[in-house]
């Protein structure tokens, strides 16, 4: 099992500090190494906090996350960081590009907290490759705003596998997207998680895109369901 949720629940405190909104009820989950999977909802249902939970960027109010089969809540604040280095890649809906840096720069970002050492050749020549995969060859040199933003999250989606993670987590990855490029994207993160092994999870408040990936649930009012639209 690469990720497992046990009857999680998250709680937020109200504004006014008197009480309390429970987001996410009761949720379980497994999920397999390759899979893709889409959690799809409405804007507000959760989908933001849950991806946050299994990515360890946010902890439940209970209940048990398990993930590369170990449990987050014994993990200490460096385990945590190291999990979230070198065995995830992030993508959000605005990528989060460095203006001020290239696209191949960008792109080896993830690789900096790593050390100097894996920062060598191999790794620009995979940062290469994978651009050359998405259809970025001839975009290496080029700053962010130079590029679409299909091609941007393009590029968010090379930055995220750059390290060779078990797990990609996307949060409304084609959230400023039109259709056209939105599918596209959706098409070209299946075919990265078959060419790469790796398992990606993405939220979204879309069924069109939710519906590529091999197994939907749906988010609302706290729980999670399988979703089937065909
Ligand atoms: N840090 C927070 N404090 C209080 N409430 C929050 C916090 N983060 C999110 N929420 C609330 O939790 C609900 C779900 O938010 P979110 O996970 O961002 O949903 P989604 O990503 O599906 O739009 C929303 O009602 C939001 O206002
Ligand atoms: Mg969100």
């Amino acid at each position: 099992m690469l990720l497992e949720l046990k009857n999680v629940e998250k709680k937020y405190e109200t504004p006014s500090g008197k009480g309390y909104i429970t987001v996410l009820k009761d949720i379980s989950l497994q999920v397999h190494p390759g899979e893709s999977i889409a959690v799809v909802g409405p804007s507000g249902s959760g989908k933001s906090t849950l991806l946050n939970i299994m990515g360890a960027l946010d902890k439940p109010s209970s209940g048990e996350v398990t993930l590369f089969g170990k449990n987050l809540a014994v993990c200490d604040d460096t385990e945590l960081s190291h999990i979230r280095n070198r065995e995830i890649g992030f993508v959000f809906q605005l990528h989060h590009l460095l203006p001020q840096c290239t696209v191949l720069e960008n792109v080896l970002i993830p690789t900096i907290p790593l050390g100097l050492k894996k920062r060598s050749e191999e790794v620009q020549e995979r940062a290469k490759k994978l651009l050359e995969r998405v259809g970025l060859d001839k975009h290496m040199e080029y700053f962010p705003a130079q590029l679409s933003g299909g091609e941007m999250q393009r590029v968010a989606v090379v930055r995220a596998l750059i390290n060779n993670p078990k797990l990609v987590l996307a949060d409304e990855p084609t959230g400023s997207l039109d259709m056209d490029s939105s599918e596209n994207l959706g098409r070209l993160m299946v075919e990265m998680n078959k060419e790469e092994g790796t398992t990606f999870i993405t939220v979204t408040h879309s069924t069109d895109f939710a519906q590529l990936m091999e197994k939907v649930f749906k988010l609302q009012n706290g729980i999670l369901e399988s979703f089937v639209i065909r």
